[in-house]
């Protein structure tokens, strides 16, 4: 766990501003804590009411929280409804037919926008196409689709007719998006022929066909591809589609399935402890309730808001902040096919005052790259833009350092725009501590309170609350609608990783260590306290690493650990033995650069190893473990003060100390 004091250096307190106060959903700190006391004086009654007045229901839910098979929790169990209903009919009969659903920008910058009337048209054509290849309620559909409008349409469309979608990021590569088609049985996988990023093309189908060929994806019988660029494709006549002569004749409207409120809206695959990513499962009513919440309590959205999240709808954050979130609640939005620095670095801040964007959510890493080439170079600086449209910034995905915090705030926020630091994850389906930008005041560095109806709090090893100034794991005392309800065909691992029965089998553990300040009741996240790293906001594994790395025929050891890095939060160092001889030089410098090129094909690009380190041997304890907080030590370079009197080969150390 990094050192708690270093993260709460910054005790410069900004209240909320009065312009983004006025008029927001939540106004000042009593009407805040009027809302925890409603939830802690009846927790049910709080979430029904909540669930009554946000979501439409077909059918009315008359249990509120069903705990009888915990921690398998269920939510309006008895209630129907159906989530694109919710999110894109509701609109269309609420006044907003006509209003700009999403704004699309290509990554060479072409615009397309779409009201809600053509959103929900498109959805229901492309919803009707899948059923007429005979999908049904409860089957999986494999989505691997770049940043794009049919992105949000084929997932909506899953909604619609209540098969389950699995969204696998653009990033990943043949072989994960293999296992997540073969663990999910999917029935379908719908891509694009490529994506555009940065001004290059990446192969989706093409990464589709091996994936499909690796085998264990007998149960795909259709693959529908997107034409985005036109680039070549490889075509099977007896399985693929295109998209748009899938869609043609179909009709613009489609009577929706209507699914309990439990009916799994999605899977999704996150890195956990072990080797094998976990496949997330998220619910419908409970999840969509969540999603349109947040989106009004947190970044407080007003009908003539624009907002834009940064993410990838490969991750939650795009699952929750730009499929679900924004549509439920009838927002404008921006959806951004490229990357924050091309054509240049200002691409971000001209973005948002080409479109005047009022809500802004994207990542610390983001923040930090861009710190660092405005510095460069002047022409990107944000104060070259007009970003006075902004009411309301936020970040998310890891922790944001206080000189990141001060330099958005200041330099982009222009010290008028609240950040909201929200801390969440991809099982909590939704945001679960941050401020709310009309009533906390913000400590940079702090994600501050939890929202109303979350009872979070950090607990000791034995699950004993901890006083505040005290570090410890971050947990959830009860269950809320929005949480994954289990983990795709393992829900053993569900209740073992998230109800862990050394913390009594009652309490939500994030895997996130955390401490709260003394005066404010404040929390800190100081870092994960399992083996997940996140580099740059992606999540992954030190195992899958390793995993990765083992199954190339050279390696025959090898483990990753995680180092503090000024970019990307944290960065992979690998250390590696090799069946041969130990190489030097610049043997070792292109046997790391194979190594890195075969993690990518393993994973994806961003799994790369940032470092990779060759011994003749790994630390080892007596009984065999790996020793990993000395390896630690070792990628950061620190001076080692671990005993390390029952090494074999002290050599080694040295071997692995050595930065190349
Ligand atoms: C980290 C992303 C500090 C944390 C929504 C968590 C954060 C993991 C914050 C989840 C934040 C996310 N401050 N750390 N504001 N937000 N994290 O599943 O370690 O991709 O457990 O979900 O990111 O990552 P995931």
């Amino acid at each position: 766990m990094p050192a708690i004091e270093s993260v709460l250096h910054e005790r410069r307190v900004f209240p909320p501003s009065a312009a983004a106060s006025a008029n927001a959903a939540i106004f000042g700190m009593d009407a805040y804590r009027a809302l925890v006391a409603e939830a802690e004086r009846d927790y049910e009654g709080f979430w029904a009411r909540l669930a009554r007045e946000t979501l439409e229901w077909r059918k009315p839910f008359s249990s509120v929280l069903d705990a009888s098979d915990a921690p398998f929790y269920k939510w309006f169990a008895d209630g129907e409804l159906n989530v694109s209903y919710n999110c894109l009919d509701r609109q269309v009969q609420n006044g907003n037919a006509e209003k700009t659903a999403i704004i699309f920008e290509a990554d060479d910058g072409a615009v397309t926008t779409v009201t809600y009337r053509e959103l929900l048209q498109r959805v229901c054509e492309f919803a009707n196409a899948l059923r007429s290849r005979g999908v049904k309620k409860g089957e999986r559909i494999v989505i691997y689709m770049p940043m794009s409008i049919e992105g949000i349409v084929a997932m909506q469309a899953c909604a619609r007719i209540g098969a389950t979608h699995s969204v696998v990021f653009g990033g990943f590569s043949a072989k994960s998006l293999n296992e997540r088609i073969a663990d999910a049985s999917a029935v379908a996988v719908i891509t694009a022929d490529e994506q555009m990023r940065g001004g290059r093309a990446i192969p989706l189908k093409n990464i589709a066909d091996e994936a499909l060929a690796m085998g264990g994806c007998d149960t795909v019988k259709d693959v529908i591809v997107y034409r985005r660029s036109g680039g070549k494709v490889a075509w099977n006549e007896a399985r693929d589609l295109w998209w748009h002569e899938l869609t043609e004749n179909q009709p613009g409207t489609c009577e929706p399935e209507w699914v309990g409120a439990e009916h799994p809206l999605y899977i999704l695959y996150t890195s956990g402890s072990t080797g094998k990513p976990k496949g997330v499962q998220h619910s419908s009513g409970g999840y969509l309730l969540w999603a349109a919440l947040t989106m009004k309590w947190v970044f407080d959205l007003k009908p003539k808001d624009v907002f834009w999240c940064t993410a990838d709808i490969g991750w939650v954050t795009g699952h929750t902040y730009i499929a679900y979130g924004p549509t439920a609640v009838g927002a404008t939005q921006i959806m951004f096919e490229g990357t924050p620095t091309y054509p240049h670095a200002g691409r971000f801040w001209e973005m948002i005052g080409r479109h005047g964007v009022t809500v802004f959510y994207t990542a610390p890493t983001a923040i930090r790259s861009l710190i660092k080439l405005s510095a460069a170079e002047p022409r990107v600086q944000p104060k070259r833009f007009d970003l006075s449209s902004l009411r309301i910034i936020g970040t998310v995905g890891e922790p944001i350092n206080p000189e990141a915090w001060i330099w958005y705030y200041e330099n982009v926020g222009g010290g008028r725009c609240p950040v909201v630091d929200t801390w969440w994850q991809t099982e909590t389906g939704g945001q679960m501590i941050s401020p709310l930008p009309g009533a906390t005041p913000l400590v940079p560095g702090s994600c501050t309170l939890p929202l109303p109806g979350i009872m979070a709090t950090v607990v000791d090893d034995a699950g004993a609350e901890v006083p505040p100034g005290e570090g410890g794991m971050l947990v959830v005392k009860k269950p809320w609608p929005a949480m994954l309800r289990t983990i795709w065909g393992d829900p053993e691992r569900f209740k073992r990783t998230y109800f862990p029965a050394e913390l009594g089998g009652q309490v939500y553990l994030a895997g996130d260590g955390a401490v709260r300040d003394k005066d404010t009741g404040y929390f800190t996240i100081v870092g994960r306290i399992d083996d997940v790293l996140n580099v740059s906001g992606h999540r992954l594994g030190t195992m899958e690493i390793e995993s990765a790395l083992v199954a190339n025929p050279d390696v025959a050891e090898a483990a990753a650990v995680g180092r503090p890095d000024e970019t990307t939060g944290e960065a992979v160092v690998a250390f590696v033995v090799l069946k041969r001889k130990r190489p030097e030089g610049d043997e070792a410098t292109q046997i790391a650069d194979e190594l890195r090129a075969w993690v990518a094909k393993e994973i994806g690009p961003f799994a790369k190893p940032k470092e990779i380190r060759f011994g003749e041997n790994l630390p080892k304890t007596r009984s065999g473990k790996i020793m990993r907080r000395l390896l630690r030590s070792l990628a950061k370079g620190e001076a080692i003060t671990q005993d390390v009197s029952t090494l074999e080969n002290a050599a080694i150390l040295d071997q692995l100390g050595e930065s190349r």
